[in-house]
C-alpha cells in the first residue's frame, strides 16, 4: 500500500506498533518494523542510558524505520531528546505535553514529528507546532488518556475535519476490521497499542499478558481522572483509587496513594492486584498471544479483506 503514512515513514503498511512503558522494548519495536510496520520504543519507562540502549539494540536487529515515543510529563525529556538526536532516530512521536515545546528542535535535526491528541483542539494545536502527522487517540485506548472521553467513532472525523495532516487513528483497534472502519472514518494508519502487548516480544510479564487475554467486556476503567486519566483492568489497586476518589480524595491525596512504582509492578514485575495495569477496552477481544508479525500479518489481511467485502 501507498499513502501518505506509509511514505512518510517509508514502510510497508500503514500500521504503528505504539509505544507502551513497560511493554515496548527493541525486541517488539523491531519485530514489528521488520514485519513492515513501524515499531515505537517506549521510552516512558526508560532512563536515559536504557533508551540509548534500545536504540542500539534496535539498529542491530533491523535496518528498516522505527521510532521513539517520548511522553513529554516525565522527567528527563532533555536527556531523551539529546540521546534521539545523537543516535540519529528519525521518527518521534510525543504525548502528553505541549507540541511546541520539543517539535521545532527535533525538526531542525531531520527528525518526523508526531504528536498524540484525544481532541481536534489539540490537533490544531499539533498541526500550528510544525509535527508532520497526529495521532487521535480515543476513549477506548490502553495508557493515558483524554479528559474529554471522546470515542473513536467520534474523534477520527471530527480530528479530520479539522486538520489537514495525516491522521493516524488509535483507541480499540486490534483487527483488520477495525482498522477499515478507522480508514472509513478518514485516518491514513492505526496506531495499534494493546494487541501487541499480548506478544512475546512485548517486554511485559508473562502474568499481564495472560491477564491481557483474560479480560472480559468492561473490565478495563478510565481512572485518576483528578490526576492523569489512564485506563486499567480493575484489580485491589484500582478499587484503592476508586473508593478515595468517591469519598473525594484530591489530587493529594490520589498521588499518595499511587506512590511509586505502581506501573512497573503491574506490568513489568506482574503483580496483578497492587500494580497498575493499563489496556485498553479491546483487551475484550484479543483471545492468545501469538509473534508481533502474526498480529501484524492478521490485521493487514482482515483490513484487505473487509475492504473487498464492503465494496459492493
Ligand atoms: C501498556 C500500555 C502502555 C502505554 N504507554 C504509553 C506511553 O508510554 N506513551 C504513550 O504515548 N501512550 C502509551 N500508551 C497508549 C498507546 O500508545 C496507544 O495509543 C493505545 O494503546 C492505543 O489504544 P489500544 O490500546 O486500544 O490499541 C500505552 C498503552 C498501553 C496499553
Amino acid at each position: 500500500m501507498n499513502n501518505r503514512i506509509t511514505s512518510l515513514f517509508n514502510i510497508q503498511y500503514p500500521v504503528i506498533q505504539a509505544g507502551m512503558i513497560w511493554a515496548s522494548g527493541w525486541r517488539l519495536a523491531s519485530a514489528v518494523s521488520n514485519a513492515g510496520g513501524l515499531g515505537l520504543l517506549g521510552a516512558g519507562s526508560m532512563y536515559p542510558d536504557v533508551l540509548r540502549y534500545h536504540i542500539q539494540q534496535c539498529k542491530q536487529a533491523t535496518n528498516k524505520p522505527f521510532g521513539v515515543n517520548i511522553p513529554l510529563l516525565y522527567p528527563d525529556i532533555d536527556q531523551l531528546i539529546n540521546i534521539i538526536l545523537e543516535e540519529r532516530v528519525p521518527i518521534v512521536f510525543t504525548s502528553a505535553g505541549n507540541p511546541k515545546t520539543w517539535t521545532p528542535v527535533l525538526k531542525a535535526a531531520g527528525v518526523k514529528v508526531v504528536h498524540v491528541v484525544s481532541s481536534a483542539t489539540f490537533a490544531l494545536k499539533s498541526e500550528a507546532a510544525g509535527v508532520d502527522a497526529v495521532v487521535a487517540e480515543g476513549f477506548e485506548a490502553g495508557g493515558h488518556n483524554g479528559r474529554e472521553e471522546t470515542t473513536t467513532m467520534v474523534l477520527i472525523p471530527a480530528v479530520c475535519e479539522q486538520v489537514k495532516l495525516p491522521v493516524i487513528a488509535a483507541g480499540g483497534i486490534g483487527s483488520g476490521k477495525a482498522m477499515a472502519a478507522a480508514f472509513a472514518l478518514g485516518a491514513a494508519g492505526v496506531q495499534v497499542g494493546s494487541r501487541f502487548v499480548a506478544t512475546p516480544e512485548a517486554s511485559s510479564h508473562i502474568n499481564f499478558k495472560q491477564a491481557v487475554v483474560n479480560a472480559k467486556e468492561g473490565d478495563t476503567m478510565l481512572s485518576l481522572k483528578k490526576l492523569t486519566p489512564v485506563r486499567l483492568i480493575k484489580n485491589n489497586f484500582y478499587n484503592a483509587i476508586r473508593e478515595a476518589e468517591d469519598n473525594g480524595a484530591d489530587a493529594t491525596a490520589l498521588k499518595t496513594l499511587l506512590g511509586r512504582a505502581r506501573a512497573k509492578a503491574g506490568m513489568f514485575e506482574g503483580n496483578l492486584e497492587e500494580g497498575e495495569l493499563e489496556i485498553g477496552q479491546v483487551s475484550a477481544l484479543i483471545h492468545d498471544i501469538k509473534p508481533a508479525a502474526v498480529v501484524l500479518e492478521e490485521i493487514w489481511t482482515e483490513f484487505r479483506e473487509t475492504i473487498k467485502r464492503l465494496s459492493f
